[in-house]
């Protein structure tokens, strides 16, 4: 299968299912393009050096639609099958989500629906939960919301603080996302309402 990974930073959810595509993990698949939002983005760096092609399209302006079009295109002309959303920052409009439909999937550092938006580890942080987690989701037209793949539990200890919880939780993110990847792309499983239910 061929897929496309959107980043605005760090990029470290893309390489793990770069390494995962490469090592076999993610079977019969191939990661035809990284796209970011951001010159600036390290995973561009990560994505080049290990040998996967990159996009750059900034915003410069440009409307949500427009700026999607672009990479609608971009992933469109490499025959991108499934879009993977990995510390992605930009909402995405509903031209982009019906041109993938059911295609594009996303990591969250909560689970969801608890915590939606930015700073998900600090917002458990504040609340006072004692476990938070990750969630990788289909992408629908709103934030944080598509039917659930997979999540992970993941503990919160007293002392910790947004920083700490948050390098916990991405431990365990980059496993989820390799894992729901892998199943989602073996296409053993319906959608049955909001529920994705592997057979
Ligand atoms: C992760 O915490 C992910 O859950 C969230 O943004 C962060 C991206 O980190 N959506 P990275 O760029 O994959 O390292």
């Amino acid at each position: 299968m061929k897929i496309g990974i959107l980043i605005s930073g760090r990029g470290s959810n893309m390489t793990a299912i770069v390494e995962a595509v490469k090592n076999g993990l993610i079977p019969d698949s191939e990661v035809v393009a990284v796209i970011s939002d951001k010159k600036s983005a390290e995973g561009v760096q990560k994505a080049k050096e290990r040998g996967v092609e990159t996009v750059v399209i900034t915003r410069n302006g440009r409307t949500r639609e427009d700026h999607d079009a672009l990479i609608i295109a971009e992933l469109k002309k490499r025959n991108v099958e499934l879009v993977c959303l990995a510390g992605y920052m930009r909402l995405l409009s509903c031209d982009f989500v019906r041109a993938f439909p059911n295609r594009i999937l996303n990591i969250h550092p909560s689970l969801l629906p608890s915590f939606k938006g930015l700073d998900a580890q600090r917002q458990a942080i504040e609340y006072g939960v004692k476990v938070s987690g990750c969630t990788v989701h289909l992408v629908d037209e709103d934030l944080d919301h598509g039917a659930i793949v997979a999540q992970k539990v993941v503990e919160v200890k007293d002392d910790d603080t947004t920083e700490t919880l948050s390098a916990r939780i991405l431990e365990y993110e980059h496993a989820l996302y390799v894992e729901a990847v892998r199943r989602i792309v073996e296409g053993n499983y319906e959608i049955v309402g909001r529920r994705v239910v592997f057979n």
